[in-house]
């Protein structure tokens, strides 16, 4: 990948092809002094008042470009500040690849706290870990005041819902949400009903005395990636249809609606919802709803099997960290007469964690 002039047009070339670039590309690019804020990077003009740009002259030395423009301005350029900006990086696949795995997953992505963790490589490892494995567990966080609140919002911020800024997991009388009860919770993604869906789950192990109330997680996408090999009109229609959420109690009505598989516009998997207990297809033509049905159930049995299941039990200190648009998860019953099981959770979005990780690559990985 590289930048290279011809007379006075600047040309990307990344060995296959290449693209002249736009001289108002370059030119809303500038960063001297009077057009660009260097404390925060924002642009000081409005470049959609730029027309008829040209550029005077170009030339390169080394690593960096100099342009003069022809309303008079003379910039320098890094070159390879200009490359990057031709690798897409909305989904961070430049900094990590995504690792679909299942029930043959050999070991947990697992980090120790420590003091100053949150600014530390160590932080960087742990969410390159998160986006490459769609969790992490941390080992040893204080259990103490509700610390979750202060470990996510290190992170980034926490997204309050409507059950508050934090949540308690433990079985209670007249429950709301079969979570706050002792029974088995197949293999789920959270709150679909919500808009936006939460994104990331963290869940604090504060108390776990009983036997049973194993964490199970399943990658989604790993499934998904099955379902579209071996059955690819279920993939397909599973992709196509928006299925309403709805979650009810006494003080509010929540509604969403979404694909069971969601692709983006490059048709990747994007995001996957789980939740038979609240969803709702809408009326389509019979044969089209027959297959609809035929295909979450295999999704479902697939999500429920032993093959891409794992499981392990959370240990007090432990927090799991889990990506809530890739991974579904579930716990396994437990018999609350054995002694307490008590978790405690609450949610961040992608921003705060993918913002995260850009800050602390600029910081490791530059
Ligand atoms: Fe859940």
């Amino acid at each position: 990948m590289k930048i290279e002039l011809n007379n006075k047009k600047v040309i990307f070339n990344n060995n296959q092809n290449k693209i002249e670039i736009h001289p108002i590309w370059l030119r809303e690019r500038v960063r001297d002094e009077q057009f660009l804020d260097k404390n925060n990077d924002q642009r000081l003009f409005d470049p959609s008042s730029l027309n008829n740009v040209n550029i005077e002259s170009a030339k390169i030395n080394n690593d960096t470009l100099e342009l003069t423009f022809n309303d008079g301005v003379t910039s320098k350029f890094e070159i390879n500040k200009l490359t990057s900006e031709f690798i897409d990086s909305e989904n961070l696949s430049n900094t990590v690849k995504q690792k679909f795995w299942d029930s043959s997953l050999k070991s947990n992505p697992m980090y120790e706290f420590k003091e100053n963790l949150f600014d530390s490589k160590d932080m960087y490892d742990l969410l390159k870990s998160f986006y490459e494995y769609g969790f992490v567990i941390i080992k040893n966080v204080p259990t103490q005041n509700n610390y979750i609140v202060n470990f996510a919002n290190s992170i980034g911020s926490i997204r309050p819902t409507n059950f508050g800024e934090f949540f308690n997991v433990r079985s209670v009388p007249n429950p709301n949400d079969l979570a706050y009860t002792s029974l088995a919770l197949s293999p789920h993604t959270d709150n679909p009903y919500r808009k936006p869906v939460p994104c990331i789950q963290l869940l604090h192990c504060i108390k776990n005395e009983v036997s049973g109330g194993f964490s199970t997680l399943v990658d989604g996408f790993k499934v998904a990636t099955h379902l579209k090999e071996n059955n690819p009109e279920y993939f397909e229609i599973l992709t196509k249809i928006k299925v309403k959420f709805k979650f009810t109690d006494k003080n509010v009505v929540l509604e969403n609606r979404g694909e069971l598989i969601e692709l983006d516009g490059q048709s990747n998997l994007k995001q996957i919802r789980f939740n038979t207990r609240l969803d709702y297809v809408p009326v389509l033509e019979k044969n089209r709803l027959d297959l609809y049905y035929k295909a979450r159930k295999k999704i479902s049995e697939l999500y429920n099997s032993e093959r891409f299941r794992i499981d392990f039990k959370l240990m007090p200190g432990d927090i799991m960290m889990m990506d809530n648009h890739r991974l579904l998860h579930g716990r396994t019953k437990y018999n609350s007469n054995e002694g307490k099981r008590f978790l405690q959770g609450c949610y961040i979005n992608h921003d705060s964690s993918e913002g995260k990780l850009r800050h602390l690559k600029r910081k490791f990985d530059f």
